[in-house]
């Protein structure tokens, strides 16, 4: 009995201690629900879009001087730029933080993979910003930049993490054949898909050409559902290409292995009606964020094709939506500082704004 009892009470000591392991770990548990909860609520509630630009003595990121990959049109300092506040400025979203940028867990993160931007000069502007945040963080570890597939896509290697971060230019994403009667843009063709098969994240971009005329324009015929035609109206063009761009990511991308990035429309400043600065035709001089709402002249057209596509397309594809937020950065162009001293009020200086993109695209790669 005693024996019993003790037995029986040494097995209520084990039974209470296993239940008490159990209700803490069900409690643990909780918690850690609670938690993942918590942080994936706040991440959906979260728009990281919505901001203010907010001057941080931290910044900038890097230092561009000790960066080797920098374009001479985006290199601001190296071509004088005698303002330098335009480097300080941290994105801030209304409801949360972003993550501070870990280079190495983004390498990490990446291992054996190849992240590509496709498009227009743009994404040279955020390719060459991500290759510098991440040189800046591993300096003396093996980099190598080469040109891969046929020597035609330029890329950067960081041997020690095998990731490579690649470049494939094309202005319209669509093809544009040389053809006997000249070149044509090809709006229900992508054939470059093929390629872009190969990479496991692809950040795709375009629209600055869309709307281009006269000797800036690069093709002379259009092509719709096997028509020829001489010119048609852009907005149309950019959408139709847009959604043979979504057929494909329907089609050909294999969505366990590829992640599908479209980056948002980067704004132009050579209007001051979007600034309040009517009359201002460029952004020379202009030093500071614009701190007021900002009137989009014309932009919200695109942006709704772009976001009414992508919102078509059934595997995932995540709009990184920087349009807004550059909007008020119309101080971090280069202006005339650059290798052509062009007005360039288009592109961004590096280091400058792509060093926000790229936070904002880290976010969305580390989740
Ligand atoms: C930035 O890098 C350049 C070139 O390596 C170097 O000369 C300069 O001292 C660096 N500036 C800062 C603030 O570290
Ligand atoms: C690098 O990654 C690729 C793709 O995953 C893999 O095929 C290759 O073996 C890796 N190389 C090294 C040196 O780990
Ligand atoms: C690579 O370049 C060679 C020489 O220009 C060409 O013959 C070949 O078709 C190209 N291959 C690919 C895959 O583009
Ligand atoms: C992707 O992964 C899912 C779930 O593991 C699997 O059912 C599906 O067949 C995979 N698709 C491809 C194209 O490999
Ligand atoms: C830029 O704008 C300023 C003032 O609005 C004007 O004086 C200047 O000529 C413009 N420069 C170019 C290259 O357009």
């Amino acid at each position: 009995m005693e024996a019993s009892t003790t037995s029986f009470s040494s097995l209520m000591g084990s039974s209470r201690t296993r239940t008490l392991i159990a209700f803490s770990f069900v409690t643990f548990s909780f918690l850690c629900l609670a938690i993942a909860d918590g942080s994936a609520t706040q991440q959906e509630s979260c728009d990281m879009y919505q901001g203010n630009w907010v001057y941080d003595t931290s910044y900038p990121l890097y230092n561009s001087s000790a960066c080797p990959f920098i374009h001479n049109d985006f290199n601001c300092l190296k071509y004088g730029r005698p303002d330098h506040l335009y480097l300080k400025y941290r994105w801030q979203p209304i409801n949360c933080q972003l993550p501070r940028f870990d280079a190495e867990q983004l390498l990490k993160t990446l291992k054996g993979k190849k992240l590509v931007f496709i498009g227009d000069s743009i994404s040279l502007n955020q390719w060459q910003s991500l290759v510098c945040m991440l040189h800046a963080a591993v300096p003396t570890s093996r980099i190598i930049k080469q040109h891969l597939y046929n020597h035609s896509i330029p890329a950067v290697t960081f041997k020690d993490y095998n990731v490579s971060v690649l470049l494939f230019h094309t202005l319209y994403l669509v093809d544009v054949d040389e053809e006997t009667i000249g070149r044509v843009l090809k709006l229900n063709s992508i054939t470059h898909g093929d390629v872009w098969k190969n990479f496991d994240v692809l950040i795709f971009n375009t629209w600055h050409w869309w709307h281009r005329k006269g000797q800036k324009q690069q093709w002379q015929y259009v092509e719709v559902d096997g028509k020829i035609s001489k010119d048609m109206d852009r907005m149309t063009a950019f959408r139709m290409a847009l959604t043979t761009w979504a057929k494909w990511v329907d089609s050909d991308v294999d969505a366990n292995r590829t992640q599908v990035i479209f980056q948002g429309i980067s704004p132009s400043h050579y209007n001051g009606a979007g600034w309040n600065e009517p009359g201002v035709r460029n952004c020379s001089r202009q030093m500071t964020p614009f701190t007021g709402p900002v009137h989009p002249t014309g932009l919200t057209h695109a942006v709704d094709v772009v976001k009414d596509v992508i919102s078509s397309i059934k595997k995932p594809v995540y709009l990184l939506d920087i349009t807004t937020l550059s909007q008020l950065r119309k101080d971090a162009h280069p202006s005339s500082y650059n290798a052509l001293n062009g007005m360039d009020c288009t592109h961004w200086c590096v280091a400058g704004l792509p060093d926000t993109w790229n936070l904002l695209l880290y976010a969305t790669l580390i989740k």
